[in-house]
């Protein structure tokens, strides 16, 4: 026959702190029961089976356990509570020769311990303080996840202004890089429009060859446009399969008009045989951007030459495949040593205000860590500057790719 236990439900009122008590001795219980009763609404059980029965069906704000129990004892019952949830408190309670193992419970996680026989006050204050704890335990947990909630909001603002920062940059090199072509097209549209309204007709061969100059011009804005239309409407941290290496040339079209301005070299050194990855696209065409013109802003005499090479290096890990390294070289001034730490800072700019907003190289370093990789910068004052952005070699998304 069922054994019919009086309060093994709690006591209808709410508004109280619920305890769950575990203890296989029936005296204890019922006068631990006694004694709370008035202040909490309480929850009987007679093992730690039952015990974790009832934490299920109730989920109390503390737990009181007796550590000798059958079937499941204290300290196993702790354990499987501290699986379910970590933050309730439990307090144990110790018989003669259960003192060290509830000090040993104690520092594996329980809040405190009590012994038998009872001493009410000491019980109320041990309940007391370990309930406190616990409220100022959820409280600083929803403080906390109210914090993550802004630092993820501000985070995402932040990728957002930088994503603009770089479209405005962006926008002012294809206006300069479409002036060319437009120019070149304009030039050839007059003498086009000379030919077929004067008498004195060009002659046809003459005419097809301006044809295919300004289909050639034409293609050239259509593609510069592209390009910047294809980064600026991208989503920032959108994941793709990417050929790191058409990512590059892309970009870097961009950047045409300003090298040519300049008579400045472009060499790429790029690795035949990197594997197609996934990355935040628009995120490392951002990145390619900002050092590109950094360097190409930094270059001054014509003949200097930016590299921009792509290669396959050994990962810091022994065992892990090795890794992709973009880097962007050029043999501009370098960067001086006083300022090579202060360079990554975001609004950081040795540069007039309309040429730097000193993002660029805040944004190159927040992508490389969302890359799971690194930037790293090599200068020598007089010789040039190497900024070397190394990740891993992704074959999947990540989980929380967006
Ligand atoms: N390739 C480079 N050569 C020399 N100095 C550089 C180079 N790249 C960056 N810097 C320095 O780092 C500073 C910060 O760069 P960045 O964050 O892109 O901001 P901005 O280009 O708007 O100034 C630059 O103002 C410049 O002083
Ligand atoms: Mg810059």
């Amino acid at each position: 026959m069922q054994h019919l236990d009086p309060v093994t439900t709690a006591t209808p009122d709410t508004a109280k702190p619920a305890i769950l008590i575990v203890d296989d001795e029936l005296g204890p219980r019922e006068s631990l029961k006694f004694i709370l009763t008035p202040t909490y609404q309480v929850i009987v059980a007679r093992d730690g089976l039952e015990g974790l029965e009832k934490f299920e069906a109730c989920t109390p704000d503390l737990v009181i356990s007796d550590i000798r129990m059958p079937r499941l004892d204290g300290i196993q019952f702790l354990k499987r509570i501290r699986e379910r949830n970590h933050d309730i408190p439990f307090i144990l309670i110790t018989g003669c020769g259960t003192v060290e193992s509830a000090q040993q419970a104690v520092r594996g996680g329980a809040f405190d311990y009590i012994s038998k026989p009872y001493n009410i006050r000491e019980i109320h204050e041990v309940v007391r303080r370990a309930l406190e704890a616990a409220r100022e335990k959820r409280e600083t947990h929803s403080l906390m996840d109210e914090l993550r909630q802004v630092n993820t909001r501000m985070e995402e603002q932040l990728a957002d202004m930088e994503k603009k920062a770089t479209v405005g940059e962006l926008s002012a090199e294809m206006i300069h890089d479409l002036n060319n072509p437009l120019c070149v097209l304009q030039g050839y549209l007059e003498l086009l429009k000379g030919s077929i309204h004067s008498k004195r007709h060009l002659p046809l061969d003459e005419e097809r060859e301006f044809l295919d100059v300004i289909r050639e011009q034409f293609d050239r804005c259509i593609r510069l446009t592209r390009s910047f239309l294809n980064f600026a409407r991208q989503p920032g941290l959108q994941w793709e399969r990417t050929n790191v290496n058409d990512l590059l040339r892309d970009t870097l079209n961009l950047l045409n008009a300003r090298l040519k301005e300049k008579r400045l070299k472009l060499e790429l050194e790029l690795a035949p045989e990197l594997p197609v990855v996934w990355t935040p696209r628009s995120s490392l065409q951002q990145v390619v951007f900002n050092l590109a013109l950094n360097a190409v802003q930094a270059m001054e005499s014509k003949g200097s030459s930016l590299t921009i090479r792509t290669r396959l290096v050994p990962a810091p890990q022994p065992g892990a495949p090795p890794e992709i390294e973009l880097s962007v070289i050029d043999d501009g001034p370098g960067v001086p040593a006083a300022i090579r730490e202060r360079i990554f800072e975001p609004f950081f700019s040795t540069k007039d205000k309309d040429k730097g907003t000193g993002l660029g190289l805040a944004i190159c370093r927040r992508v490389a860590t969302s890359l799971d990789g690194e930037l790293t910068l090599v200068s020598q004052e007089g010789e040039g500057t190497a900024f070397h952005l190394r990740f891993p070699q992704r074959e999947t998304p990540p989980t929380n790719a967006g």
